[in-house]
């Protein structure tokens, strides 16, 4: 069939024309709601005429009445921003279709028809990034959560699966490469310098995971045989010239293949596995059946441009991307409520296979930094939730770090629980008995629990209730028996005013002073309000250790003296516990010193405990320095702020840097030491040589705050000197945060050095837009209408603007210039693109925790955007919120 040809008409239905605007308050769907599909669509077979202006889209759906189902008449088709071309039942035209809103609807009389349904796009002027579009002379779609449903009429819900085969037609010389899903069946030539290809994917998918992509693309290949023998095309798919940076994203996907095998028995089930990288991208990697669609930025990398970090980042998205396959694909989810199914559980398994690649206790560290970063903060605003939703308006508001992240949390616990033997029973069985399906949270819990052989019951809790559970903590000691009491209370959230008390996982030790040791780890479980629990053995005066590994989400509250939390610091045996100890030392100092404020003498003693802290770690040549790194890093400003019920972002700020100078004045002499020892180390990407590039830019940091002129001197000569974008980024990042010149020369080489690369001018974006320089507002405005700066691409949005609302200088300005500018920055894009602009809310949606003053302002910039007629239901649905 040639579709190529014909004219895209507008639709004739009169209904569209007349549709009325969208209501200022979107609808809320709630998960009690749920009701099957009343058609399934067992095949659909489209067609595409392909080009960058004009796409046709013909689809041809075998619909079938569920048996499950309410048996209704009508067959209703989701569209967005598309109308219907044409309509046939069974081969005849029909004029009787009806629209409702965005959706089409047909009136069905039989048990099977065959629907064939015409649309026509333009993906170059589909600036939100969803469904099908243009990006950089390519095409590709993007159909998670919703977007299938802006490239044809489709049940665009993840428990309608349906076989696919596909057909694209297009100019060979725009479009040399067609990929979709699963293998290529056929391909040929076409008249006047087209070509297509036919692709058939034979396992049965929801919406959200088709994929379709063309355009001029270089692979990077390489064969994978499985475990049980099959051999699997490998290719990482990049733009003509990108082709040099690809080897890691190859290693990585090599690596999660194997790791995947071994680990959860999971065998990938194609003969083929694409990766394509794209510049234009919402979010970080999808993981469409057979061809995942990626976000440059985690397949591009050589040491020339690419950090250590950024390494490591692209591993772990690659896993996570591939492990979906398995938790995702093969198992999807039901409705989107489910969502944690799929992303608590992948999160996870990628958490687990970038600490077998690497270091686990560092990749543990790094976890729950983020946790406590980009969780903690969420689940006690206004925007809190719990990992199993139960209502929305959008829903890729909900593609949140308590899904993600607290949910692997939560499917961490019961394997900390299960043992690891007996989780891999539970993930075996719900593999076995859902493969295939359209599966719930309560699924997985079940198969775990049957699996695995635990009672879950009162542990759903986790999937139902919002909120970081506050667990407070004393040891009493009497005649060698210790005594440990625990009080849990879970905060009221959002909707959620009363909450039951929940099973928390706690791995405990208790050390004996004078030895240096404990006799032995425990795991308790705290599953009531209050409880203690009873240790034998434990000496006249034992350190506790709790929450070793972080074993469960919660915060521990517990007032210690600083000498134990020094001991804890360099004894302990559990590394996160000894990264925990640190940490608690600090925090418990700067809250102490912005809350109730102390005295000179006061503050001079608690830096001196930490200063005590910090030399030995700065020292010790037991540590490796991946280790030596994380136990050198200052909690986030954010995470303080957390532990406080109203904070003083300024005062916050303030204390922290100058904690942070006073320990590179104390420190000096040792931080240049170390500085230069690891300066010396030639570049390899071997974990030690990575160690010392991580705590190299660190020592410089802490040099740069305590002694600025030797800071700059130092900066500008590693910048020089840099071999690898780790040290030349990391120079950058300190020199742009001083008033310098040798932070004007460094900036402008940088841009002229890298000049065409985007993700690496992204990084002179951000690096400007989070520093800590006095005048960083005016830098931001002018980075704003720089040539280079662009709103239609997210990564660059991200990286001016991202960086500015993470940074407190520059957000927390006690003018309120800073909330304004991401305000403006909302309103902007919005109608560019809703669901990047929703992201920006969250930062503005803090402001009850925040002093009066600025609070006032942060409130006034959320009610200057609520005022927006028009807004995105994305934004509507964050700022109401965020307001209420
Ligand atoms: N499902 C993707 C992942 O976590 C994330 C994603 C969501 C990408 C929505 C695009 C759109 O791997
Ligand atoms: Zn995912």
């Amino acid at each position: 069939m040639d579709i190529a040809s014909r004219p895209a008409e507008p639709a004739q239905n009169p209904q569209i024309a007349d549709a009325a605007p969208a209501p200022q308050a979107p609808p809320v769907i709630r998960r009690e709601d749920y009701l099957p599909p009343a058609w399934l669509v067992p095949e659909i077979a489209l067609d595409f005429a392909l080009g960058l202006d004009a796409t046709t889209v013909v689809s041809r759906l075998s619909v079938r009445r569920n048996p499950a189902g309410n048996g209704a008449q009508t067959l209703r088709l989701n569209g967005d921003q598309i109308s219907p071309v044409a309509v046939h039942v069974d081969g005849e035209a029909i004029n009787d279709w009806r629209m409702d809103g965005p959706d089409l609807l047909i009136e069905l009389s039989g048990e099977a028809h065959e629907v064939r349904v015409e649309t026509a796009l333009v993906p170059s002027g589909n600036s939100q990034l969803m469904g099908l579009y243009a990006s950089n002379g390519m095409l590709c779609t993007q159909c998670e959560a919703e977007g299938f449903r802006r490239i044809t009429f489709f049940p665009d819900r993840p428990d309608v699966l349906s076989t696919y085969s596909v057909r694209m037609a297009g100019a060979k010389a725009t479009f040399p490469i067609l990929l979709a899903n699963g293998n290529c069946t056929a391909q040929g030539e076409g008249e006047n310098g087209t070509h297509w290809a036919e692709w058939h994917d034979p396992w049965p998918k929801p919406s959200y995971l088709f994929a379709l992509v063309a355009g001029e693309l270089i692979a990077n290949h390489a064969t994978f045989t499985t475990m049980g023998g099959r051999t699997v095309d490998l290719n990482v798919w990049v733009r003509p010239g990108d082709e040099g940076r690809t080897q890691h994203a190859l290693d990585s996907l090599i690596a999660s293949m194997k790791w995947d095998e071994e680990t959860f028995g999971r065998e990938y089930d194609l003969d083929l596995f694409n990766i394509v990288a794209v510049s234009d991208f919402n979010m970080g990697a999808m993981e469409n059946k057979g061809l995942n669609v990626f976000n440059t930025r985690y397949v591009l990398a050589d040491p020339e441009t690419a950090t250590d970090a950024d390494y490591d980042a692209i591993e772990g998205v690659i896993g996570h991307e591939y492990f979906h396959n398995w938790s995702g694909n093969r198992i999807t989810c039901r409705d989107w409520f489910q969502l944690s199914l799929k992303e608590g559980f992948t999160v996870l398994r990628d958490q687990l296979f970038s600490a077998a690649m690497g270091s686990e206790p560092v990749k543990r560290i790094e976890d729950v930094r983020v946790l406590r970063i980009a969780q903690f903060p969420e689940d006690s605003g206004p925007l809190a939730h719990p990992i199993r939703p139960d209502s929305y308006q959008e829903i890729s508001n909900f593609y949140t770090a308590t899904v993600y992240n607290k949910g692997a949390e939560v499917i961490r616990m019961m394997r900390t629980m299960a043992g690891e033997e007996r989780f891999r029973q539970g993930t075996d069985l719900y593999f076995e008995r859902h493969d295939g399906e359209a599966a719930t949270c309560e699924d997985f819990v079940k198969a775990i629990e049957d699996g695995a052989g635990l009672d879950l019951t009162q542990f759903r809790l986790w999937y139902s209730q919002a909120g970081t559970p506050q667990v407070s903590a004393s040891l009493k000691v009497e005649n060698g028996t210790a005594v440990l009491s625990l009080r849990q209370s879970v905060p009221a959230t959002p909707g959620q005013p009363e909450k039951q008390p929940m099973p928390i996982p706690l791995r405990v030790a208790l050390f004996d002073r004078a030895s240096g040791t404990h006799g032995g780890e425990s795991l308790i479980v705290l599953d009531k309000a209050e409880d203690s629990f009873t240790f034998d053995g434990a000496g006249h005066d034992p350190i506790l250790s709790i929450n070793r590994g972080f074993s469960a989400p919660v915060s521990i509250e517990m007032a210690r003296p600083d000498a134990d939390l020094v001991f804890l610091a360099a004894h302990d045996d559990d590394p996160f516990a000894r990264y925990e100890a640190m940490q608690s030392l600090v925090v418990q100092h700067l809250v102490a010193a912005v809350g109730s404020g102390l005295n000179e003498a006061q503050r001079e003693a608690g830096r001196e405990a930490i200063g005590e802290a910090f030399g030995a770690i700065v020292t010790d040549p037991e540590l490796d320095d991946l280790m030596r790194g994380e136990l050198l890093l200052l909690p986030a400003e954010s995470y303080l702020a957390e532990q406080l019920l109203v904070s003083d972002p300024g005062a916050i700020h303030a204390e922290r840097e100058g904690l942070k100078a006073w320990l590179g004045r104390k420190l000096g002499g040792e931080l240049r030491a170390l500085h230069d020892r690891v300066s010396a180390v030639p570049y390899s990407r071997e974990a030690a040589a990575r160690g010392a590039r991580k705590v190299k830019t660190q020592a410089l940091v802490y040099i740069a705050a305590g002694d600025p002129a030797e800071g700059a001197r130092r900066g500008y000569a590693q910048y020089q000197a840099a071999s690898c974008m780790t040290d030349r980024q990391g120079a950058l990042m300190v020199l742009a945060s001083l008033d310098c010149p040798e932070r004007e020369l460094a900036l402008a080489d940088f841009l002229a050095r890298y000049e065409g690369n985007a993700l690496v001018i992204d990084k002179w974006f951000s690096l400007q837009a989070g520093s800590l320089h006095p005048r960083v507002l005016d830098h931001i405005k002018a980075l704003a209408s720089h040539p280079e700066f662009r709103m239609s691409n997210p990564n660059r949005v991200r990286s001016l603007y991202m960086a500015a609302a993470m940074n407190p200088v520059a957000f927390h300005d006690p003018d309120g210039e800073g909330y304004r500018m991401i305000g403006d920055l909302i309103r902007r894009l919005d109608p560019i693109n809703p669901q990047t602009a929703a992201r920006f809310v969250a930062s503005l949606g803090r402001w009850r925790r925040v002093e009066p003053q600025r609070a006032a302002l942060m409130r006034a910039e959320l009610e200057r955007i609520a005022a927006q007629a028009d807004l995105s239901r994305d934004v509507r649905e964050q700022v109401t919120k965020s307001l209420g």
